[in-house]
């Protein structure tokens, strides 16, 4: 059977992953300079990774593939086989990732259900196990800010620090997961380096708010990150001339982090709008570029699909089975996004 597609060009709120390099974007990337980078002879990919150290206050940072290679990287060089991470039971390794961290490291994850996705260091305290040969060895905690599966929430500073310290004192290392961390300074107003400056390691990705075509940094101590190359290595994403890559993420360092705010405010604007629809429920108030929508009874899989025939493409939440995300970006207006809303309504006969 052929099935038809949307007949309107669709506003494609799946994920922030979905742009693509502007022109300005891919004339940096073409004028690259460029070089060997497994011998460290790339000098955009060295700018780039000065940048993102200093930009997050840590010595080093390494240029990987993705965000889910900068997560495995980080824990493989923070654990040994056997040991115990704890972390939201939404964190993206947990379940978005392959089963990487069993597979790659075995170790195991602890999951603690967070106040949308956000965790206590009460409750980071109470999860420790104490040392005894029974127990796995609760070794790393990893925070994901802004948390994707709590709906693109922002972390208050101070419950950084304190699970920083909840962290040092239980002799753990923090891990931060900042695919998206510059969404939550542009929210929260607050420098990357005081999100990061309590973890061991934190990880910042180009590919999603920032609009390059791929990567992301993992930043930290300089003897960590020469382990973290090791592990790059080890996993087959040590790249040559990534410095074409790089470049787009200079590019995007440079233009493409306060506007942030604008895909904040669009997300407010469709949660509104989708908020008044009947039978549409925002449940909480958008922090960042993520819109969580419920449709109480009923089911997000069939809503995503008429949604699509609509000309608005989005995804089923996942964890529960009435909620559908939206996601704003680089590559749609306050235009598109109340075209979308509008698609909605009228593929819900609203
Ligand atoms: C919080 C978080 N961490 C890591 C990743 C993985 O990034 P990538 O898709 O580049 O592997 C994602 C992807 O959406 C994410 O949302």
């Amino acid at each position: 059977m052929v099935t038809s597609g949307p007949r309107v060009a669709p506003v494609d709120l799946r994920s922030d992953t979905v742009t693509k390099p502007s022109p300005g974007m891919r004339e940096a990337m073409a004028r690259a300079e460029v070089g060997d980078d497994v011998y460290g002879e790339d000098p955009t990919v060295n700018r780039l990774q000065e940048r993102v150290a200093d930009l997050l206050g840590q010595e080093a940072a390494l240029f990987v593939a993705s965000g889910t290679m900068a997560n495995q990287i980080a824990l493989g060089v923070l654990t040994r086989p056997g040991d115990e991470v704890i972390c939201d039971e939404g964190a993206h390794p947990v379940h978005f990732e392959g089963g990487a961290m069993s597979a790659l490291w075995g170790i195991q994850p602890r999951t603690l259900r967070g106040e949308r996705g956000l965790l206590d260091p009460a409750q980071v305290e109470a999860a420790v196990r104490p040392p005894s040969e029974h127990f796995p060895r609760s070794r790393v905690l990893e925070i994901e800010n802004t948390h994707n599966r709590g709906g693109g929430t922002v972390y208050p500073v101070d419950r950084v620090r304190a699970l920083a310290d909840v962290a040092r004192r239980l002799g753990l290392d923090l891990y931060l997961d900042g695919a998206r961390l510059l969404n939550a300074c542009v929210a929260a107003g607050v420098p990357a380096r005081a999100y990061a400056e309590g973890a061991t390691l934190a990880s910042l990705c180009l590919s999603k708010g920032l609009g390059a075509p791929a990567g992301s940094l993992l930043a930290g101590p300089r003897d960590l990150v020469r382990e973290a190359r090791r592990l790059r290595k080890r996993l087959g994403g040590a790249m040559r001339q990534a410095g074409v890559l790089a470049a787009a993420g200079l590019w995007a360092l440079d233009r493409n982090v306060e506007r942030l705010a604008e895909d904040h405010e669009n997300a407010r604007a469709l949660a509104g709008a989708l908020g008044a629809l009947p039978g549409c429920l925002v449940p909480h108030p958008v922090e960042t570029n993520i819109v969580f929508a419920a449709f109480p009874g009923r089911s997000a899989v069939d809503l995503a699909s008429r949604f699509r025939e609509a000309g608005v493409l989005c995804n089923p939440e996942g964890s529960r089975p009435d909620v559908v995300r939206f996601v704003t970006h680089l590559d749609v207006s306050r235009a598109d996004v109340l075209e979308a809303a509008g698609r909605v309504a009228r593929a819900l006969g609203a």
